[in-house]
């Protein structure tokens, strides 16, 4: 059974992971969601103006009242910068799995935030939410998650052919990923460790 504990702050090596705030609404359009370079393997387009953004951010901050609703803004420490996002979402209560999926700003790519904030957010989700699974899809055309996937522990399940239509109306495959709360105990990954595992072969794209 899952422990539904909402969207408490939880802090790595480099991040902190926090409640988003409207007042970031800005960073958020700036920093990623603008950028075509990061729509490109999302499903929906990039946004081409803020009050798309405002829209969004206010969904979002609505949402924290629910006990279920898990979404963090990604900031640096370094600098306080609002780098990125990451959720865990479509919560099933018959098996207690669920899904993440995660963003960051071009600028910040390949310094290994991204594999930081999911193995944060997959032991909070283990051992804090007693999940029983996570998963994740990305575009087969997209390696670089399929890298931060494996980094945090996950399996390759499979490929679904187009299993998704993005924006631009192109069906694209998807890797299927995925780790037990069984597995993740054995494999006792670190949160801040960045290092690559021997899993990194199995390389796909979002
Ligand atoms: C996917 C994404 C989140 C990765 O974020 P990130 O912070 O750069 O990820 P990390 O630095 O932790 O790891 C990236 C890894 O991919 C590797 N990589 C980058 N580009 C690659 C490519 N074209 N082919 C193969 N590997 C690639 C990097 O070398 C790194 O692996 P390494 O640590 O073994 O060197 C980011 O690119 C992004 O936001 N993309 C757009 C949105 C998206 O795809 N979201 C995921 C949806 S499932």
């Amino acid at each position: 059974m899952v422990t539904y504990l909402g969207t408490p702050k939880i802090e790595t090596e480099r991040l902190i992971l926090r409640r988003m705030e409207l007042s970031d609404t800005q960073k958020v359009f700036d920093n990623w969601l603008s950028d075509e370079r990061i729509s490109e393997n999302r499903v929906n387009s990039e946004h081409k103006t803020v009050s798309e953004t405002t829209e969004r951010v206010t969904k979002i901050v609505d949402g924290y009242v629910n006990k279920d609703f898990c979404w963090w803004a990604i900031e640096r420490k370094v600098d306080g910068e609002l780098i990125g996002e990451i959720d865990l979402y479509d919560f099933d209560n018959t098996t207690g799995n669920c899904e993440v999926s995660y963003s960051i700003g071009y600028e910040w790519w390949n310094q290994g935030y991204a594999t930081e904030a999911l193995r944060a957010v997959v032991e909070f989700g283990f051992r804090q939410m007693n999940i029983h699974k996570i998963a994740a899809a990305h575009n087969t055309d997209n390696p670089a998650s399929g890298k931060v996937l494996v980094k945090a522990g996950m399996v390759q399940e499979g490929i679904i052919k187009h299993m998704i239509r993005n924006a631009k109306s192109q069906y694209k495959d998807c890797t299927i990923y995925g780790i037990l709360q069984e597995d993740y105990s054995k494999t006792l990954i670190s949160p801040s460790s960045t290092s690559s595992t021997d899993s990194e072969k199995h390389v796909c794209k979002t």
